[in-house]
This record gives structure tokens, sequence and C-alpha cells, in this order.
């Protein structure tokens, strides 16, 4: 069976104020927004009400019709929005977006989802329905876009945007990668320790995730097919890697 990954990472919880830490695949609109324009990756889930989100939404130019809609997307296409319009960060506006495949939409909103409402194999953890909930987002496979290396490539590759059109490049920060117990790279910008628990998403049934779109944090109604289509699996920080970028330059 095919699986889709992402990676779903939860940091231990040593002092008040530290947040559990979701890792989305970097082929994704987050990195530029967290990296490139400064919207960090630390966020409250305020559990929005439609109207607030649908605000959220038009802030960052996904309301209906949107440019994803057309030309060279389309059908198949969604608007991704960064930061996400479950979270009350978002009200500041100006957040970015990117066209990106619905499926990948679906099952970061899907990871978001079974965190947000402790479901699935996140039923112990997360937040429990309980806003406000705090939560981090990090990135894996950092290799795959110029947003995700140590010496970040800033520069817009056509596909990151603003309501006002083509969002300008902004100043750059400070990287940081580790080494997870099962060998893959994770690219945590708002910092992660030796320790901390990351947890790999995947989705057992990808015809599912196709099929059904969801919304970000929209509301619990998901049925148990949807929900138990994610699997999560705990793979630990065990090192800091330096340079790593570095090394890999020619991919
Ligand atoms: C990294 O990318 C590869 C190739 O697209 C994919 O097969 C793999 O699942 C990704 N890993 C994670 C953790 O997202
Ligand atoms: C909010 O939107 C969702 C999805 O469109 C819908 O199922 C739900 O009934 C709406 N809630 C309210 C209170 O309108
Ligand atoms: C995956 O989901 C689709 C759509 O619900 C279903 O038709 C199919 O039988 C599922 N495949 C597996 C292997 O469970």
């Amino acid at each position: 069976m095919k699986q889709f990954l992402l990676l779903l990472g939860i940091l231990s919880l040593l002092s008040l104020g530290s947040a559990d830490t979701i890792a989305f695949n970097c082929n994704s609109n987050q990195v530029g927004g967290a990296k490139c324009k400064n919207w960090g990756t630390t966020f409250t889930w305020d559990r929005p009400s439609n109207r607030t989100s649908e605000q959220r939404t038009r802030g960052a130019g996904c309301g209906r019709p949107n440019r994803c809609s057309r030309p060279p997307y389309g059908s198949g296409y969604q608007c991704d929005e960064y930061p996400f319009k479950s979270v009350r960060e978002s009200d500041r506006g100006n957040q970015v977006n990117r066209c990106v495949a619905a499926r990948q939409n679906n099952a970061q909103g899907q990871a978001l989802r079974n965190f947000y409402y402790s479901r699935g194999e996140f039923r112990n953890r997360g937040c429990h329905n309980q806003p406000p909930c705090r939560l981090s987002v990090a990135f894996s496979n950092a290799s795959r876009l110029g947003y995700c290396q140590s010496r970040p490539n800033c520069r817009n590759d056509g596909n990151e945007y603003t309501r006002s059109g083509p969002a300008r490049r902004d100043e750059v920060q400070e990287s940081e990668f580790f080494r997870l117990a099962s060998g893959t790279v994770l690219f945590a910008p708002g910092g992660a320790r030796i320790g901390d628990v990351v947890y790999h998403v995947s989705f057992r049934n990808e015809t599912l995730l196709e099929e059904r779109d969801v919304v970000d944090g929209e509301n619990d109604d998901d049925d148990d097919a949807v929900v138990e289509n994610m699997q999560v699996d705990e793979d630990p920080i065990v090192a800091v890697v330096e340079g790593w970028m570095d090394e890999n330059e020619g991919f």
C-alpha cells in the first residue's frame, strides 16, 4: 500500500509555554512563510467560528474564486494558507498562500484535525478539543526546495503569494537541522532538542485522502474511516546536524 508521509512531532513538555510540534513535508507553502516571511513556527489553535475562518481565508487570498482554480493550476489544486486558518495568528492578515495538490492539503488538514480533537492515534495527545492550544511546526525532506536550505533561497519560486500578489522576499532567519532515530533529517526553524519525540504521520489509504476534502480545524465531524486512516509512529530526535545542507548541495 502506498503511503503518503508527513511527520508529526511532539516536543517533550519541559516548561510552561512549550508547544507540541507538527512537522510537515518541506515541499510546501509553510517553509517559505516560516522562513522567508517571518511568520515563525509556533501558533495558537483557537477553534475559530466559520465566520472567523472565512475572514482568515480571505485575508490569505484564498477566498473563492482564487488563483488556484485557474491555469496553470485548476482542478485537483487547493489554496494552502500559512499560517493556517485554524490559528489565531492568522488574524494579523497578509498570510502567504500556495497552490498545492488537494491530496497534500487534505493530508495536512487531517493531521491538524486529529491533533486538535485528539482523535485516531492522537487520542491521548494533542489539544483534546480545548482551545487555546499551542503547537509548532517543523519540516522534513528539507533538501527538496530552495526555501529549506540552511542558507535559504528566499527568491519567490513563482507560487508564493499573498492576497495582494506575489510574496516579496523578506529577511532570512537562521536554520536548524536535526537527525531523527530513523535517519530522517528534520528542519525545525523554531528550534528543537535532542530527545524530543517526533511522530511520523502516514496515511493507510491514499484514495480516501484524495476523495475527501478536509479543511484544517473546521469541525470535528469526520467519520471513523477518515480519522483512523492516519497512522502515527514515534521517531525521537537523536542529534543536531551541522552544515547538513552544505554536504548535500548537489541534489
Ligand atoms: C520524503 O520524500 C520522499 C520522496 O518524495 C517520500 O517518499 C518520503 O515519504 C518523504 N518523507 C517524509 C518523512 O515526508
Ligand atoms: C461550519 O462549516 C462546516 C463545514 O462547511 C459545516 O459543516 C458546519 O455546519 C458549519 N457550522 C456552522 C455553525 O454554521
Ligand atoms: C480506500 O478507500 C476507498 C474509498 O473509500 C475504498 O473504496 C477502498 O476500498 C479503500 N482501500 C483499501 C485498501 O482499504
